[in-house]
């Protein structure tokens, strides 16, 4: 079956993202990889656009906190492929401090990168998306539920994310579905290095809070993000991609 639908990925540049906006290239999807450093940015286009056809690919820098920047990528999207259908929201950042060390900047960095990047880029997708049929992911993670030292900014910037979702579900209904992707314990660099997973020690600390034994691969969110763009009677859910450690 041909494949024509246009998704933007954001944070596509590194870990999760790019690993779904290379999986989605391959399936025939037009892919819009959204990057803030544009040494990374380039880097994943140039490695997906050696395996597909470039012309079914693009590469957009914005910071995802600012209204003008986030516009301006799907303007581009439009522009070149004359529509969006998917957006997925993987850009994000983490400062982690405990609570009495954090600094404004450290609070608001987070919350614009995650809280208000979803907020800019959900509406303007649906700015840019003004009648067809579509699917939006959000990326929250489990503490945003139950917490976890070191990380309120992080937490409080997911906890909205999850009721963000919600919110979106509902008000967009049924012309477009939101659900969230909740990962956890999957390997990317950035977890490797906040958990300290390559070190004998943090990696038998963190496999002893999985049930399933085992970190997560980029194949384990490939098959769940795949499902929830296609999932036609589910919106407003939560996919736990975590090998157990936190259930709902
Ligand atoms: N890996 C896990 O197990 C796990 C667990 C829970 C939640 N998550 C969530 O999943 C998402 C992806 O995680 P990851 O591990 O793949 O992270 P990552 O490797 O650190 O990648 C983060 C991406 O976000 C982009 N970004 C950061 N701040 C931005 C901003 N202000 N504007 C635009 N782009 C920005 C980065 O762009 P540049 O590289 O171009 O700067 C990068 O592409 C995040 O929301 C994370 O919280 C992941």
């Amino acid at each position: 079956m041909s494949e024509d639908r246009v998704i933007v990925i954001t944070g596509a540049s590194n870990g999760l993202g790019a690993e779904v906006a290379e999986h989605f290239a391959l399936k025939g999807f037009r892919v819009l990889i959204h990057y803030l450093n544009e040494a990374r940015g380039q880097a994943v286009f140039d490695r997906i656009a050696a395996q597909v056809d470039p012309g079914r690919l693009m590469k957009h820098q914005a910071d995802v906190g600012n209204r003008e920047q986030v516009r301006a990528m799907f303007d581009a999207v439009v522009d070149r492929f004359g529509r969006v259908d998917i957006l997925i929201n993987f850009a994000g950042i983490n400062r982690d401090a405990p609570f009495l060390e954090l600094t404004d900047e450290m609070w608001d960095s987070v919350q614009s990168a995650h809280l208000k990047g979803h907020f800019l880029c959900c509406q303007e997708y649906v700015f840019h998306n003004p009648d067809r049929p579509g699917a939006i992911v959000t990326v929250a993670a489990a503490c945003g539920q139950i917490g976890r030292l070191n990380g309120a900014n992080f937490c409080s910037a997911k906890g909205g994310i999850l009721a963000l979702t919600k919110c979106l579900a509902r008000e967009l209904a049924p012309r477009i579905r939101v659900n969230c992707l909740v990962p956890g314990s999957v390997r990317t660099q950035e977890v490797i290095d906040r958990y300290a997973l390559d070190t004998k020690e943090g990696l038998a600390r963190e496999l002893g809070s999985l049930p399933m034994s085992r970190l997560g691969e980029f194949e384990d969110v490939n098959r769940i993000v795949e499902c929830m763009i296609d999932a036609e009677f589910t919106t407003g859910a939560s996919f736990y991609v975590n090998g157990g450690q936190y259930m709902n």
